[in-house]
């Protein structure tokens, strides 16, 4: 039986319509569930909307629209969203469905009946936009005296409210001790330190219900309360699987990489796992925080007018080159900037010039010497240039499955670009086109089928990244897709098509 892999992207809050920075955690899963299945994993890749609290409620309000309606709207901007990008995940769930809610209200239920939820009375500084309680010695005051969100920088309010509490510092041991001895539990190494730097001040109990507004999940059997929207949504990642009973939570829990922006790494490497442990259920396996995009420099937000739409540039460049250059301009973990400049130079250097025109070089010269056949060569090695060529071919995926696997999406493909980059620079020495003239049919055998030889390997790695692109380029080197590393290359007939990539002129 095939080894499951769960995983997941945060649930986007539904205030607002995804940008560049939820596009990069979504395909960033989309490539890592897409690469897993062609390693015959039994992959099921979740993601979602959170469509509870304040946040939402006021947007709704702003709008003067039904609240329910508006974030119906709003999630089926997501779904379109990410069928435009190509994203195949296997369940999309919303905090405001049935299965979800019921199994909020249960947890909270059965934790209020083991005593790990408790009535108290909470008052704190309260950032509406980020939906977070923050301690006084967070906050950052500014000239004007006012208590500044330390994330966001906006002004909090003092909140002062009954409130059910969940028993955070019971766990902080346990929690501790956990990350210990799963030393691969929080990633990036730097996020580690974070989160074991926090918990050493000391975990306090949690207020997890809101009586100030009425939009989220309702306690049970006091309904002047509503839960508070984190408690809410982290357990959308056991919801979705029909935890308790379900057939998909026996299956696929613990999630094997919950997948998410640095921000909000604290909430899955601290409550959730605790809650989980209250629960008397094993936490996830991995929780990976990457870093942020800016664009141009700057942090994106709605007021700056400077926030990146990737349908807008999906549609302008394609689909594969946002994905592509999403996920090879910053190491994952890093921080990043978009800017146009880079996006058009990636465009143009990587996929342009490397490898569309190894592709195009390569078809024509089948084409032109062999009849559009891929030859059969004697031996494919000739001479140290072949030799050296073979060999990094025979290498790049074992290097590739080493970086797929440590979640370094930009390493894998740079060493597929290494080879791409190799081949051409294989074509221009051994210069096929002389030793046609010379009549070194068996050599030209040899360089022409290592040449196609490397770009099926390119079009079988690539394809998590650039569905799309991938089969393309099996289409035009004569294969039925899907290619597999098994698939025979010599003696099948090439079709030439478009080139992949024309350069974008600046
Ligand atoms: N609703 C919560 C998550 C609940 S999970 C149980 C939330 N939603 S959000 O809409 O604000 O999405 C935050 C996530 O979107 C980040 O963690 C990250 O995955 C992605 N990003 C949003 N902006 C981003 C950037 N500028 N750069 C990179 N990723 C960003 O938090």
């Amino acid at each position: 039986m095939a080894t499951k892999f769960y995983l997941t992207t945060p649930l986007y809050y539904v205030n607002d319509i995804p940008h560049i920075g939820h596009a990069y955690t979504t395909v960033a899963a989309d490539v890592l569930a897409r690469y897993k299945r062609l390693m015959g994993f039994d992959v099921h890749f979740l993601t979602g909307t959170d469509e509870h609290g304040q946040k939402i409620w006021r947007a709704a309000q702003d709008k003067k629209e039904d609240t329910q309606k508006f974030v119906d709207k709003m999630a089926q901007g997501f779904k379109d969203a990410w069928r435009v990008l190509g994203i195949t995940y296997d369940d999309f769930i919303r905090t405001s469905e049935e299965r979800h809610e019921k199994v909020v209200q249960d947890v909270f239920h059965s934790l209020l009946k083991n005593g790990d939820i408790y009535k108290g009375e909470y008052e704190g500084w309260y950032c509406v936009p980020c939906e977070s309680f923050w301690s006084e010695g967070e906050l950052k005051e500014d000239i004007d005296g006012r208590m500044l969100c330390p994330d966001c920088g906006r002004e909090t309010e003092v909140l002062k409210e009954e409130s059910y509490f969940f028993k955070l510092s019971k766990y902080q041991d346990q929690l501790k001790e956990h990350i210990k001895k799963n030393p691969a539990f929080i990633q990036p190494e730097s996020r580690k330190n974070e989160i074991l730097q926090f918990i050493k001040q000391g975990l306090k109990d949690l207020s997890i219900t809101r009586t100030a507004f009425p939009w989220g999940i309702g306690v049970p059997d006091d309904p002047k309360h509503v839960i508070y929207v984190w408690f809410d949504a982290l357990i959308n990642y056991i919801s979705a699987l029909g935890y308790p009973a379900g057939e998909e939570f026996k299956k696929y829990w613990p999630a094997d990489v919950h997948l998410m922006g640095k921000e909000i790494v604290r909430f899955h490497a601290v409550t959730w796992p605790c809650m989980l442990m209250a629960l008397g259920v094993e936490p996830p396996k991995k929780v990976f925080g990457h870093g942020w995009w800016t664009v141009e420099g700057k942090k994106m937000s709605k007021s700056k007018g400077n926030v990146v739409d990737p349908l807008v540039l999906a549609k302008e460049y394609g689909v594969d080159a946002v994905r592509y250059f999403l996920m090879r301009e910053v190491a994952f973990g890093d921080d990043g900037n978009f800017s146009m400049e880079s996006f058009i130079n990636r465009f143009n250097a990587d996929l342009a010039n490397d490898l569309g025109n190894l592709l195009n070089r390569t078809l024509t010269m089948v084409e032109k010497y062999f009849e559009s056949r891929v030859p059969s060569p004697q031996s494919p090695v000739f001479d140290d240039l072949s030799k050296e060529l073979v060999e990094l071919t025979q290498e790049t995926p074992k290097i590739f499955d080493q970086h797929m696997n440590n979640l370094a999406f930009s390493n894998a493909l740079a060493a597929i670009w290494q080879l791409v980059g190799r081949a051409n620079n294989y074509i221009e020495k051994e210069a096929p086109w002389k030793l046609s003239k010379a009549g070194e049919t068996d050599k030209l055998a040899a360089v022409i089928y290592n040449l196609c030889h490397v770009l099926s390997i390119c079009a079988f790695y690539l394809a998590p990244f650039m569905p799309t692109t991938a089969e393309k380029m099996a289409t035009q080197l004569g294969f039925v897709p899907p290619i597999t590393l098994k698939t025979k290359i010599d003696g099948v007939k090439i079709a030439k098509g478009q080139p992949l990539f024309p350069r974008i002129e600046k």
